[in-house]
């Protein structure tokens, strides 16, 4: 078969593998209709994510029919050929002490290689797919056929009538956004900044939207990006007009924003020369291995008492951290992977419903020999890239 398979920092290629087989009873073997390029795959692909290994298959938003089901799969997910099922990007084994409590991102047995993240995080979080050694080290889902570990808990059945579009993102940037805004305790009346207008910027403005909030402003400088958040309802901000302090000051009256989302994540860009060089040098000397730009921005713009969620991802230390500041003002955070299928009910709800259509924000559709080019695209901000679909 063939797959976007990693060879290297900003080196992508669509490669010949063997098809994937059943290797455990609870197995199933999916062809993928459709994937889609993450910003997560963006760190893999700027080598800011551990223990790739070349030849390793990317991808972990994706959804497809299921060619072969393992006994046991077959038995207790009700999985058979034919099913037309969304595979969450964090494997759940179902059983374990945090799957019972549908924090399925925490999955106690679904990473297979757990003693790497452990070293580095005190304890192993679930196997994802297409997502390095850290995290298991499982083939990813930019390919013609998938092995899905887990099969029976780590599935959501496509309902009739609906169109591989319309769901492709309920296997990751849409419960993003969703878990995003409810770990901000977003509501009715509240103000919330969200840094970051890319998928998971967008989608966390979407939720907002779905779950009441009075005012919603989305921070970035890539015009077509802020453009498309206006459209969809929000004030903007382009950083690289203005400072994005000031205006959260001026639109709350002093108060600042009490809910801030941060939906960038490590690779943020610099708030000005001084943080921008000093970020650059400290990462190119192993000082420190992630940007923390947006993360101390949202920081200082959070009202006293506020939340600050982290839906983008951070992978190892960051330096100039301002905990003061989170300190003085007795700020909450909340992070972590999503736990995708605790809300894809909900969310799938809202889409037959019509409360949302997601397609609103994909720019860019290809099959897999594209994968290449559109990678670069999507890194570079190109050609008005937003989102980019792909049909193998
Ligand atoms: N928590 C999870 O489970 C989960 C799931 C999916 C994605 N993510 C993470 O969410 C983050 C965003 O993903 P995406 O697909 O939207 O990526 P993206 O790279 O397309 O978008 C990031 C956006 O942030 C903007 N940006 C950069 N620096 C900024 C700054 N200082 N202030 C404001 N905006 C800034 C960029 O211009 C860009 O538009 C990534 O870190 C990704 O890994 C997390
Ligand atoms: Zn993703
Ligand atoms: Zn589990």
């Amino acid at each position: 078969m063939r797959a976007v398979t990693y060879h290297g920092t900003g080196d992508f290629r669509v490669d010949t593998h063997p098809d994937p087989k059943i290797e455990h009873p609870r197995d199933a073997v999916i062809r993928v209709t459709t994937t889609a390029i993450c910003g997560s795959d963006l760190h893999l692909y700027d080598g800011f994510i551990p223990t790739m290994k070349k030849g390793d298959i990317i991808g972990h938003e994706f959804m497809g029919i299921v060619e072969e089901v393992g006994p046991e799969a077959a038995a207790n997910g009700n999985l058979k050929k034919g099913d037309r099922i969304l595979i969450p990007f964090t494997i759940a084994c179902g059983n374990c002490l945090w799957c019972r409590k549908e924090e399925f991102s925490l999955c106690d047995q679904s990473n297979r290689e757990p003693e790497k993240l452990r070293m580095m995080t005190g304890a192993a979080g679930a196997g994802l797919f297409g997502y390095s050694h850290l995290y298991g080290g499982y083939d990813g889902g930019q390919a013609e056929y998938v092995r899905i570990p887990f099969a029976d808990t780590t599935h959501m059945k496509v309902p009739e009538g609906m169109d591989d579009e319309q769901v492709i993102f309920l296997t990751d940037i849409f419960p993003t956004g969703w878990q995003a805004a409810i770990n901000a305790e977003v509501g009715p009346g509240d103000t919330v900044a969200i840094w970051g207008a890319g998928p998971v910027g967008l989608f966390c403005l979407e939720s907002c939207k779905l779950l009441g909030a009075e005012r919603i402003v989305v921070i970035d400088d890539v015009p077509e990006r802020l453009a498309l958040a206006e459209r969809r309802g929000a004030a903007v901000i382009d950083r690289s007009k203005v400072k994005p302090y000031d205006v959260l000051m001026e639109v709350t009256d002093g108060k600042l924003p009490s809910k801030c989302i941060d939906a960038v994540g490590l690779e943020s860009h610099g708030a000005g020369i001084i943080d921008t060089v000093y970020d650059r040098v400290k990462t190119a000397t192993f000082q420190e291995t992630d940007r923390p730009h947006a993360l101390r921005e949202a920081i200082m713009c959070c009202a006293k008492g506020g939340i600050v969620s982290l839906p983008g991802v951070y992978a190892a230390v960051v330096d100039k951290f301002p905990i003061g500041a989170a300190f003085a003002k007795a700020l909450t955070f909340r992070m972590g992977q999503t736990h995708v299928l605790q809300h894809t009910d909900k969310l799938l709800n809202h889409i037959r419903e019509g409360d949302i259509d997601p397609t609103f924000l994909i720019t860019h559709r290809g099959g897999l020999d594209d994968a290449p080019e559109l990678y670069r695209t999507f890194r570079d901000k190109k050609d008005d890239c937003i989102k980019v679909v792909l049909k193998p």
